[in-house]
């Protein structure tokens, strides 16, 4: 029958051990997946998100017309939504004895999703429409990979997932109220 307590399998060893390379801080023993692999995804991830933030902000100092002021405000939104999923990502990269990527040489090749610029304010949402897709299929096979080894990033990036979806969402609503104002 299993004790009371039974499953943290010997206290003494586990305080041990968190003794052991404290210079590591937060990757310890139970840290499964390859650091390197983990710090690589993550820093995509912050060149997607920052990717985003300026297509987003130029999106929205871009658009002009009768149906922009709406559209202008969800872009705006977007921007600072984008602008925190960076900074958390960055913050864990730096708990997981990375650093945060944020060199502008290389950040497009880096990011997964582009940087379109769009002429209309039809093609800027397609555009971020598109880029939320990229977002939402890269982020799933990151937290895949994240899996048991990494909860914390793991759960992290489900909740930018949860965001990015939302956002896709919102700028498909967009683009549906566009087609029936014309
Ligand atoms: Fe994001
Ligand atoms: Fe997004």
């Amino acid at each position: 029958m299993a004790q009371e307590g039974s499953f943290i399998s010997d206290i003494k060893e586990l305080r041990k051990r968190a003794r052991q390379h404290m210079d590591q801080g937060a990757i310890t023993e139970g840290y499964k997946v390859d650091r390197e692999t983990a710090l690589k995804l993550l820093n995509e991830a912050l060149a997607t998100e920052t990717v985003c933030v300026l297509r987003y902000k130029r999106h929205y100092f871009m658009a002009t017309g009768i149906h922009s002021e709406g559209v202008k405000a969800e872009f705006l939104a977007h921007a600072g939504e984008e602008q925190q999923h960076a900074d958390q990502i960055a913050e864990r990269i730096t708990q997981l004895g990375g650093e945060p990527n944020l060199n502008p040489e290389g950040m497009l090749t880096r990011s997964h999703s582009e940087y379109v610029e769009g002429e209309t304010l039809v093609d800027m949402i397609k555009e971020d429409l598109v880029a939320e897709r990229i977002a939402i299929e890269s982020y799933s096979e990151m937290i895949r990979f994240f899996g048991e080894g990494d909860p914390t990033s793991r759960r992290l990036m489900e909740e930018i997932l949860a965001k990015e979806e939302e956002h896709a969402n919102d700028m498909r609503d967009l683009l549906h109220r566009m087609d029936g104002s014309h």
